[in-house]
């Protein structure tokens, strides 16, 4: 048994749904800890193509658990689409999938606060998904927030609900001079949403601990990246949850002694959605390149990303802040065309030369990366399985990356399916 947090190392997006679901055969439960239906999840599984947003990858797979942790933001209409969405197409869920009680619920109301704020900014806006991810976690931090829980206790839901609207009513027709929620209404809608959601809700930590003890394999699959972490991230330009490896304790109740490997996804290039400082981004013809032969369209919005080259700082700060173990390399194959890579080795921010990933947005938006340039292949990586099979420069590339971020690669994905994958250790050893 062994205990794995996988999570991404860049700004989201970097193909962890595919990894998780490779890990999830050797998982016997696999836990979401942050963020909500922000994250997308695109698994191609035969001929079938799944996008999750809230229920663990591993729901594809029968005889697994799979946990939504008291860190997650819950949609309660998010999650029923989800649950009837995978009914249609065969996958049952009921016993495989437990949810916090402590999960605070997003509500229509955070929804649209979310929306009209962003509007509001203007420029500066974040560019979030506009699910209420944001106003969700201020309801959590400033301690007037409804957990899933309190759909059990209608008085108690509806006087929170109550009081809670407010001070949102006020909010939406004062400040954004838009249509606030009516009370009667909000009630009956969340509390026929809570009968669908009810029968999943369980104290999750102390599960989770019991299978622990047990000897399961837990799997803990953060959404977003590290650089979006609400403390570590490319702050104000980021998601309001803790996306690094800080938040898969916070957000189950388990301790740091439980946790055997935190292994960290991250593309052969960089990719962002949304505003914020992003220095090695190629606003050009190559960028664009990348996009199309990556296929990078967001799972959940469709927005396409912004992409740009390899950014050793980044990773190798989200490898500090994380405690990596190990590295996932995803997407090695959009890189087939190039003759040169560039990739980054540093900023120049005014006179200063910095290797480490700077605080303040300010230095951020100003730095310019320092790059090296690396042999291309130049020829098809697609599908290979065997590192053996790997052109030289391509194993060049994937060693240099090692030896800047100073964690090794253990896996590199080829291609989209399960298949298409090199593994150079197994992160749940055979004997466990
Ligand atoms: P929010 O999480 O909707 O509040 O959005 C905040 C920032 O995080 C925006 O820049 C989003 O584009 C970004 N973001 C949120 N979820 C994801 C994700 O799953 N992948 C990549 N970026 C994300």
């Amino acid at each position: 048994m062994s205990n794995i947090i996988i999570l991404g190392a860049q700004w989201g997006d970097e193909g962890k749904g595919k990894i998780v679901d490779l890990l999830t055969e050797r998982a016997d439960c696999i836990v979401r800890y942050q963020g909500g239906h922000n994250a997308g999840h695109t698994l191609v599984v035969g001929e079938e193509k799944f996008v999750l947003h809230l229920i663990p990858a591993g729901i594809l797979h029968p005889g697994k658990t799979c946990v939504i942790g008291n860190g997650i933001a819950l949609d309660p209409q998010a999650l029923i689409e989800e649950i009837d969405d995978l009914a249609q197409r065969g996958i049952q869920v009921g016993e495989n999938l437990k949810i916090s009680d402590s999960c605070h619920l997003i509500l229509p109301y955070h929804r649209a606060i979310d929306k009209e704020s962003e509007k509001q900014k203007g420029t500066r806006r974040i560019g979030t998904t506009g699910r209420g991810i944001g106003p969700a976690y201020v309801d959590k931090m400033a301690r007037i927030g409804i957990r899933a829980g309190d759909l059990s206790h209608p008085k108690i839901f509806r006087e929170k609900l109550s009081q809670n609207l407010q001070e949102m009513n006020y909010l939406m027709e004062k400040l954004f001079r838009a249509h606030g929620f009516d009370l009667e209404s909000l009630y009956a809608e969340v509390m026929t949403q809570g009968e669908r959601i009810l029968p999943y809700l369980a104290d999750t930590s102390l599960y989770l601990w019991e299978e622990a003890r047990k000897g399961s394999s837990i799997l803990f699959e953060g959404a977003q990246g590290t650089l979006l972490d609400v403390d570590h991230g490319t702050y104000p330009f980021v998601t309001s949850s803790n996306a690094s490896a800080g938040g898969a304790l916070t957000g189950t109740g388990i301790g740091p002694t439980m946790i055997d490997k935190v292994l960290g996804v991250t593309k052969a290039y960089t990719t962002r959605v949304g505003s914020g400082p992003f220095p090695t981004e190629q606003t050009g013809p190559e960028g664009e390149r990348l996009r199309e032969r990556g296929q990078e369209f967001g799972a959940t919005t469709g927005r396409a990303r912004r992409c740009g080259w390899f950014d050793s700082v980044a990773v190798r700060y989200a490898a500090r802040i994380n405690g990596l173990t190990g590295i996932i390399l995803t997407k090695i194959d959009v890189l087939d065309h190039l003759k040169t890579i560039p990739v980054c080795t540093g900023y120049r921010i005014g006179t200063r030369m910095f290797t480490e990933f700077p605080h303040h947005i300010e230095d951020l938006e100003n730095a310019k990366p320092v790059y090296e340039a690396l042999p291309g292949w130049n020829k098809t990586t697609r599908g290979i399985r065997r590192w053996e099979e790997l052109p030289k420069e391509a194993q060049d590339y994937i060693r240099w990356i090692e030896r800047q971020v100073g964690v090794p690669v253990i896996m590199i994905s080829t291609g989209s399916e399960r298949s298409e994958t090199i593994t150079l250790q197994e992160p749940f050893p055979a004997s466990e």
